[in-house]
């Protein structure tokens, strides 16, 4: 489906997704638009289909209907290899198990990020001064970033660490899903604080999805899931 460019980091039309094996879950999103910058909070109780959405606008699943742009690039009509560098170099993701590298240091893991994108804007030799830049940005120790292994850090320490790999290609748009979901109230909002110091700074997009929604308030918009998606769950 063509479509005449536009101020918006994602645009979704008449998307319609069921999960195939066995699930009988099935999820729409008749429109659904953000624009360029705006930081938006996706709040839904748990099981409602949040991590679902997220797997549709970050192409790890396909939707059975509908069309799906991000930043004017419909990722519908993408091989999967296509999607792989599209998000490799689009998109920043925040996962909810974070899922770091336990065995290696925080620095190798955020280098694999850079590894995977097409860096043209960070030659090979500057990539340490890179990563120990935002990562100084994030209240992480270089001897700790260069020396422990990811499975030494707290939770807290992994999380920036999570934040670190997803930005350092400066992404268009992050996603992340309930990243502070282990933390107490107020690691949460230091760490949200330090989210958006970071995304601001290089003039990113956010979507958060969360079952929580007093976090809401530092967001330009807050969203309940119900009034984008409909969702059908049938008793199997
Ligand atoms: N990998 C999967 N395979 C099949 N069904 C799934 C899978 N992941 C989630 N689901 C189904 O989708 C529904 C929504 O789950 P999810 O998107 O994870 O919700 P949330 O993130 O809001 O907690 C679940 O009730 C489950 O039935
Ligand atoms: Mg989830």
């Amino acid at each position: 489906m063509q479509k005449i460019e536009n101020d918006l980091i994602v645009d979704i039309k008449d998307l319609a997704f069921q999960w195939k094996a066995k699930s009988t879950f099935t999820l729409s999103v008749p429109s659904f638009e953000v624009k360029n910058g705006k930081t938006i909070f996706l709040y839904g109780a748990s099981g409602s289909g949040k991590s679902t959405l997220l797997s549709l606008i970050t192409g790890m699943n396909s939707p059975q209907a509908g069309n799906i742009w991000i930043d004017n690039q419909n990722i519908t009509q993408l091989t999967s290899r296509a999607k792989d560098r599209f998000r490799a170099n689009k998109l920043g993701i925040i996962f909810q198990q974070l899922n770091l590298i336990p065995f290696t240091t925080p620095y190798s893991n955020i280098e694999l990020a850079l590894a995977f994108a097409d860096h043209n804007q960070c030659p090979k030799a500057e990539w340490k001064n890179h990563i120990l830049e935002i990562t100084d940005n994030l209240d992480l120790e270089p001897s700790l970033v260069l020396k422990a292994r990811a499975s030494e850090l707290s939770i807290g320490q992994q999380q920036r660490v999570a934040v670190a790999r997803a930005l350092i290609n400066k992404p268009k748009l992050i996603i992340a899903d309930e990243p502070t979901s282990a933390l107490d109230e107020n690691s949460q909002s230091l760490f949200l604080d330090l989210l958006f110091s970071q995304v601001n700074k290089i003039k990113a997009s956010l979507i958060m999805v969360s079952h929580d929604k007093r976090l809401s308030s530092k967001f330009d918009e807050s969203i309940d899931l119900h009034d984008i998606c409909q969702t059908v769950r049938q008793a199997s």
